[in-house]
């Protein structure tokens, strides 16, 4: 769903299904704590939720229940944890402004989980192309977890009545899991759940090419051409230094191959229109030094990355900040969650007192 469609709704009355909110449209998304936040989670994710903070009302949840399905190694859990909360706040989450939480802080996540089972359909469940590729990446732990994923995701995004879902294109199926769920309830009962669809401000969803020339920056793929919030300043310089280029132009306005194009991608993200101009003329009349263009680059991300990166080191060195926000996201989640679960109760039949 596009922005100005979706403020155009906050209009609209059809806004019976959600709770009180100001008029404010839900929103939730939910955070993976595995692996490092790098620059395409930055424009393609954190930048979304930082932009809807004041127009939405956000529920934004760090999913450790949904990480125990591939990580049951749990070492490292807290501090993933502390470390993607810092990394979201340094990038300009505001833990005032929206609700930040813990999935396992909230309990009633689990309890509509548990209702969504009998609605969630084993061999619906096993067609969803995550699965399968999960199965097929890690044949020696296919836990019902990992077949009940989507309908654990349906539970968050319902248990806050929740309208739009700031995901990627690899949520679209979890999310359509979502909706049927939403309208197998509201049929089968009565209408509690709004249908949650996908939002994102822009029409195309950006994509962060990596620095090797193929794909974007990924997690799990070449480590080298993806740059971290974490990466040291050295470690930027590093890897913008050896990013794959061409030989060099040698025709003037000559077309550009993907790699470098990729580079001017990222160079319109982190430095001024005019080094950007600047280095594009060199190309277009053949006096581009790669080693320039590649130099300027990389001082570009350092001042882009190096202010985000001492920030989310410092909060997540504050124990007693980061506990608060924990403390009090919950508390924002479990108002809205016991909210929903009072209707699901009541719509269902569960409710045996006068
Ligand atoms: N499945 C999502 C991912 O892998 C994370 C997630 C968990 C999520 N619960 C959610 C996303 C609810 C949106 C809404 O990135």
């Amino acid at each position: 769903m596009h922005y100005l469609r979706a403020l155009s709704l906050t209009m609209e009355k059809s806004t019976t299904l959600q709770p009180e909110t100001g008029g404010k449209p839900i929103v939730m998304s939910g955070i993976r704590p595995t692996g490092y936040l790098h620059l395409g989670n930055y424009f393609g994710a954190v930048q979304n939720y930082v932009k809807m903070q004041d127009e939405f009302r956000c529920y934004f949840m760090v999913a450790d229940w949904h990480a125990l399905t591939t990580h049951p190694d749990t070492k490292e859990l807290r501090n993933n944890i502390h470390r993607v909360l810092a990394e979201n706040i340094a990038c300009g989450l505001d833990p005032e402004k929206v609700a930040l939480y813990c999935q396992s802080h909230i309990p009633e996540i689990a309890e509509l989980y548990l209702l969504l089972n009998s609605l969630a359909y084993v061999g619906e469940l096993e067609k969803t192309p995550t699965f399968k590729d999960k199965v097929r990446l890690n044949p020696n732990n296919v836990n019902a977890g990992l077949l009940t994923y989507p309908v654990l995701m349906a539970a968050d995004i319902l248990i806050h009545r929740a309208r739009f879902v700031p995901v990627g294109k690899d949520q679209e199926q979890h999310l359509e899991i979502a909706r049927n769920y939403a309208h197998r309830f509201n049929t089968r009962y009565e209408a509690v759940f709004p249908e949650p669809e996908a939002f994102n401000y822009h029409q195309e969803l950006i994509k962060i090419p990596s620095l090797d020339g193929a794909g974007k920056m990924s997690k799990s793929e070449n480590q080298y051409a993806t740059l971290y919030l974490s990466d040291d300043d050295d470690l930027i310089r590093k890897k913008v230094m050896k990013s794959k280029t061409d030989a060099g132009p040698t025709e003037k306005d000559s077309p550009m191959p993907v790699e470098i194009k990729n580079l001017f991608q990222l160079m319109q993200l982190v430095c001024t229109a005019e080094t950007t101009t600047h280095f594009m003329q060199a190309y277009n009349d053949c006096t581009i030094r790669y080693g320039d263009f590649k130099s300027a680059l990389a001082e570009g991300m350092v001042k882009f990355i190096s202010p985000i990166r001492e920030q989310a080191k410092s909060i997540q060195s504050n124990k007693i900040y980061l506990e608060k926000v924990m403390r009090e996201g919950a508390e924002k989640s479990r108002e809205s969650a016991i909210k929903t679960l009072r209707e699901v109760r009541r719509v269902s039949g569960m409710n045996y007192f006068t």
